[in-house]
């Protein structure tokens, strides 16, 4: 789906949460990787990251065409600053009514708001569509991430327990949260 929203960060500058074109891809990788790179709450690795630009366009072409997919930018003065993405977790009738999602700001962006402007826009949007369900899971040590999604309404409903394994050797659980949609309608 396509989706635009122009605002402020809570420092006061511009900000615009627009849904990513095929042009984005070359920068959405970059920004991913730099994110991957800078914290260990995420699924890959920075050099995980080799998908081409091509590849990358056509995901973000089908997402601009998915009625219930999002791949959001924000982005600020300096460009692209952080990422969030909505997409069915299951192509099957029986999943129709939920998505999951997730989130990413470049560490040098955090606290400004970006992060909590992204999932109003996702929760927004999902608001315009049949969705009923919208559903993450979060490294349970990530108290920062988790108090964002509990501020929106997520609720803890499991554990994934080793859900990652770190090249270290050690591994990291996961929480599993959903926030029905339902009851903010
Ligand atoms: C989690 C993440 C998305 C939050 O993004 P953000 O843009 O910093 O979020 P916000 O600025 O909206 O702030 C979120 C909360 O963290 C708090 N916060 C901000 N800076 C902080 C800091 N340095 N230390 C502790 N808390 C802080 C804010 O106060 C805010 O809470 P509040 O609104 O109750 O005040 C971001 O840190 C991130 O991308 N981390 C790496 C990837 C990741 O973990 N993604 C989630 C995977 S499930």
């Amino acid at each position: 789906m396509k989706f635009r929203r122009d605002m402020q960060t809570k420092d006061g500058a511009a900000l615009t949460l627009r849904s990513l074109h095929a042009q984005d891809a070359q920068t959405m990788i970059r920004v991913c990787r730099q994110v991957a790179g800078e914290t260990l709450n995420m699924m890959r690795y920075a050099d995980e990251w080799t998908i081409s630009p091509e590849k990358q366009a056509e995901t973000i072409l089908k997402a601009e065409q998915g009625e219930k997919e999002l791949l959001l930018g924000a982005f600020t003065a300096e460009g692209l600053a952080g990422i969030a993405n909505m997409r069915p977790v299951h192509p099957g009738d029986r999943a129709r009514h939920r998505a999951g999602v997730g989130i990413a700001v470049l560490k040098a962006h955090w606290g400004r708001g970006i992060g909590t402007a992204l999932m109003q826009t996702l929760i927004d949007a999902a608001g315009q569509t049949a969705l009923e369900q919208l559903e993450l899971d979060v490294v349970s040590t990530n108290s920062r991430a988790i108090r964002l999604y509990e501020r929106f309404g997520f609720e803890a409903f499991g554990r994934h327990p080793r859900m990652m394994k770190y090249r270290d050797d050690t591994y990291a659980d996961t929480i599993l949260m959903a926030l029905d949609l339902r009851r903010t309608r």
